[in-house]
């Protein structure tokens, strides 16, 4: 069957991940999620479909109007779980191309019962009857804001609307504490996502000089990502060189690359809907100025300080405030601050934050800025980025270096530890003559 790019990944991941959500749910209670909508684009066109990664979480079906339904120890025997996917037969598959079938549903997402959408109606409200409680799910991230409401807040205000004495719960508060964990199935798909993304490093490394467009070095980076089997970039690329190293979210990239700049790519491969974070800056010409390196150098071994404190036990506020005092003492070796701007600084605007001001790590999985709880210690299964940067709008530079890192029991393992970052070995490489496969 010939459903997705990406290999076919077992299914004991998306039972456990029921299983542990469902453990957390009230007594006599029924979860509902829902895929993500096909987001309209112009005329008759959509947008390429991407699955809500909650219910991807949760089944691995990876089609839209799939809807999972948990509703553990429920009366009707066989209805703990089961899955709604859109009706398919040979006549439909003609017209639409291949969607599940029941089997493949199932097989799939190890949930043993799969009907038709067009038969949720009549076994669901059967359900909702026999329960008390109804967990919706939303998208409850911080730091997200939007007009469009999702299919699964659609269906929450229904069901309100239908059921009013029903108890309604959030699910996401159960998922940001299971999501910040990653069993060993999820860490092996992120780092096939690290390693398709090294491959394209290494791609633009023999294809960076001086003249070239940001956007061409985008498209080398895509071309790597799609022959790899990745579903494309994991969030919007910024290929920024020159003054466009300092902007932190540049997504134009489509400037010259000149020479003597140095050229800053924060790019990540999507694989399996799992997804790798990376920063690197480079020369363009190959070769760091004397300056550069030395604001490399400083990034890099801020970056290496920071990856050893991604250690269980550790709160994020302690672990930013520490990485805050290393950044503080590296501009002061640059000269880019002094010791008596430390002095008087505001404790809350600290002074490093001029030429550093946005967070080290965030946890990432399904999505770049991933699920989770900031305010739960660091705790072994979490992957982070780690992200030092030096940002000199002055001097047009900006240097920002990111690797994604697994925390476990010992010491944390970099899950992009292959992936070149050393100045000199990225300067070797710019400088051989590339072979091309
Ligand atoms: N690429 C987004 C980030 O680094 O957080
Ligand atoms: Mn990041
Ligand atoms: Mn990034």
């Amino acid at each position: 069957m010939s459903i997705s790019r990406y290999h076919k990944i077992n299914p004991n991941l998306f039972k456990l991940n029921r299983k542990r959500f469902a453990r957390q749910m009230k007594s006599k209670s029924i979860a509902i999620f829902h895929s993500n909508d096909l987001m309209p684009r112009n005329g008759d066109q959509y947008y390429q479909f991407r699955q809500n990664s909650d219910l991807f979480y949760l089944s691995g079906l990876d089609q839209p109007e799939a809807i999972v339904v948990l509703f553990p120890n429920c009366i009707k025997d066989g209805f703990e779980e089961i899955a709604f996917i859109k009706r398919t037969n040979a006549h439909i598959a003609i017209w639409e191309g291949h969607k599940y079938t029941q089997e493949e549903a199932s097989e799939i997402s190890g949930i043993k019962k799969v009907f038709w959408l067009d038969e949720m109606d009549t076994i669901l409200t059967e359900l909702i009857l026999l329960a008390d409680r109804i967990y919706i799910n939303s998208n409850e991230n911080d730091r997200y804001q939007s007009d469009v409401i999702s299919r699964d807040l659609r269906f929450g205000h229904e069901l309100m609307k239908k059921y009013p004495t029903h108890k309604y719960h959030r699910s996401q508060p159960i998922l940001k504490k299971l999501a910040m964990i990653k069993s060993d199935i999820e860490v092996g798909l992120i780092q096939i996502a690290c390693n398709i993304t090294d491959q394209a490093f290494r791609r633009v490394l023999d294809f960076v000089k001086p003249g070239v467009l940001e956007y061409e070095v985008e498209a080398e980076i895509i071309y790597e990502f799609i022959r790899s089997g990745a579903n494309g970039h994991g969030y919007n690329p910024i290929i920024g060189s020159g003054i466009n190293s300092c902007c932190l979210h540049y997504n134009d990239n489509n400037k010259e690359c000149k020479n003597g700049d140095v050229l800053l790519m924060d790019f990540g491969a999507e694989y399996a809907n799992y997804t790798a974070d990376l920063t690197r800056t480079i020369p363009v010409n190959g070769k760091f100025t004397k300056r550069q390196r030395k604001v490399y150098d400083a990034v890099l071994k801020v970056m290496r300080n920071a990856t050893e404190m991604l250690v269980p036990g550790t709160t994020l506020e302690d672990y930013h405030k520490e990485v805050g005092k290393m950044m503080e003492s590296e501009l002061i070796d640059l000269k880019l601050i002094t010791k008596h701007d430390v002095e008087k600084q505001d404790k809350n605007a600290p002074a490093y934050k001029k030429y550093f001001m946005h967070g080290t790590s965030h946890h990432l999985g399904l999505d770049v800025h991933d699920l989770g709880d900031r305010y739960i210690p660091i705790q072994a299964g979490m992957v982070f980025t780690c992200e030092p940067g030096i940002y000199i709008p002055e001097e047009k530079l900006g240097i920002r270096l990111e690797n994604d890192i697994l925390v476990t029991d010992h010491q944390p393992i970099d899950l992009m530890a292959h992936i070149p970052v050393e100045a000199e070995e990225i300067e070797e490489l710019m400088n051989t003559i590339p072979i091309h496969s």
